[in-house]
């Protein structure tokens, strides 16, 4: 097996350090001291995310004909959460220092307050990690609604709704991407763990005799994403869960882990979730939520697999897996070497000079690749500073017109890994950048 990469130990204060100042990642209300444990998706950090889950929706929505999407309420009535068994069972062991009466997850501090060290704490207690509220102006039990701590359960809720609406049969599933709110106890280590963050997570609803088949499939399907979308496979392993310590509503477990900076973690988990989630839902709702089988005429409640990921914790890895360090013409670089597809600019045209000759050619060559790239353009500072910064945040290719293309009709496109440059005709410039990016 091949050897686990050695990590540099400033890696996670890089990325961090690189994510705020390049515009990735800010803290929120920053300007008023910030927000603990929420943060703020900036100009980069917003196009990165939306690709990572352009990535995810490509894979499991658009390349299949077995999966549609679906995009439900985040606010939810508790009759759902019920019939889930969040209101019941999704709690985290909260205790408090006696000393210094700071509030852990005490599975999360081997026994030692990380504040002042005391090791005298209260019996845990379970906490529930639901956000809480109000919908509508009358305050009352009635009027009780929780923000949803998964994206899941609104695709149980719809599972009759896309059943009749779009005549799929098992095997299929419905995807969904957005945020979920978990009041998470101890939230760490930068976009990690936060308390708002996005989901990215697919029911696939199979006859139950072949839900272990679907699972296996599952586990290597969603491995294989992450590796196609440049992760180094030493990064990552599937850790399978024991019978004791799996959810309340799990029949198999395994989770993708990455090597983040302080070891191996969760980054994706798949489960066996057996028929719990529809036999739940329509116990509670009274509607029948299963699957006539015509062909053997049996009527039956799917099994349901889930890949369950998040966009948020996979930007991160992303990024991380992504950032190295070398030594170009004698100088140190930063370059994140992110897959052209996640890349938050695909192509950045650079002008030379400011001369208005060189800006005219350098805006229509941007026209050409603005409806089929996402550009930046930069007339600021050296070329070589230029290339530096957009090496630093992952530009796969720059653009540079130069003097010789008013000439020439051509331009100097430089590769960010290599850093070799080659002269493209301009007229061949959105041909030659396809061809690159394996498009044609
Ligand atoms: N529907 C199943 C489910 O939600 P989960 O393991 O609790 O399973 C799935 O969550 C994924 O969502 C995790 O693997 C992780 O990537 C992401 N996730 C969960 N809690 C998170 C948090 N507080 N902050 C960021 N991402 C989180």
């Amino acid at each position: 097996m091949p050897a686990t990469p050695e990590l540099d130990p400033d890696l996670l204060d890089k990325v961090i350090n690189l994510a705020k100042r390049r515009g990735f990642v800010f803290q929120s209300a920053e300007i008023y001291g910030g927000f603990r444990s929420t943060y703020d998706y900036g100009p980069l950090g917003v196009n990165l995310l939306r690709n990572v889950k352009q990535a995810w929706w490509r894979s499991m929505v658009q390349n299949r004909v077995d999966i549609v999407g679906i995009d439900a309420a985040i606010l939810g009535p508790p009759a759902v959460w019920a019939a889930s068994g969040h209101l019941e069972t999704f709690t985290d062991p909260l205790v408090d220092c006696l000393k210094c009466k700071e509030r852990w997850r005490e599975d999360k501090i081997d026994g030692v307050c990380p504040n002042c060290g005391s090791t005298q704490f209260t019996e845990p207690r379970a906490f529930n990690l639901m956000f809480k509220t109000q919908a509508g102006p009358v305050e009352g039990e009635g009027s009780t609604a929780y923000l949803r701590p998964e994206t899941a359960q609104g695709i149980f809720t719809n599972f009759a709704n896309v059943l009749s609406s779009v005549r799929k049969k098992p095997p299929f599933g419905i995807a969904q991407v957005g945020k979920s709110f978990r009041n998470e106890i101890t939230p760490q280590n930068f976009v990690f763990r936060t308390r708002e963050f996005e989901q990215m997570e697919m029911e696939y609803f199979v006859p139950p005799s072949d839900a272990e088949e679907w699972y296996r499939y599952w586990i290597a399907t969603r491995l294989a994403w992450y590796v196609d979308l440049g992760i180094p496979a030493t990064m990552l392993q599937l850790h399978e869960h024991a019978q004791a310590d799996l959810s309340h509503y799990s029949k198999g477990t395994t989770d993708i882990e990455f090597l983040f900076p302080w070891g191996f973690d969760e980054l994706e988990g798949i489960a066996n979730r057996g028929d719990y989630d529809l036999t739940q839902h329509a116990t509670h709702s009274g509607v029948a939520l299963d699957y006539f089988d015509q062909s053997s005429s049996e009527r039956y409640t799917p099994y349901v697999i889930e890949p369950a990921a998040g966009a948020t914790r996979a930007m991160m890895a992303f990024l991380l897996a992504a950032y190295h360090e070398d030594v170009v013409e004698g100088e140190t670089r930063s370059v994140l070497r992110l897959d052209w597809r996640l890349a938050p600019y695909q192509v950045a045209v650079l002008p030379l000079s400011k001369k208005p000759e060189l800006e005219g050619v350098s805006t229509e060559v941007l026209g050409q690749l603005q409806p089929h790239f996402m550009c930046d353009y930069d007339v600021t500072q050296s070329i070589g500073r230029r290339y530096r910064r957009q090496d630093e945040v992952g530009t796969p290719y720059c653009v540079t017109v130069d003097f010789e293309t008013l000439n020439d009709a051509a331009v100097t496109v430089r590769d960010r890994d290599t850093t070799e440059q080659v002269r493209v005709p301009i007229d061949g410039l959105l041909a030659h950048l396809r061809s690159v990016t394996g498009q044609i």
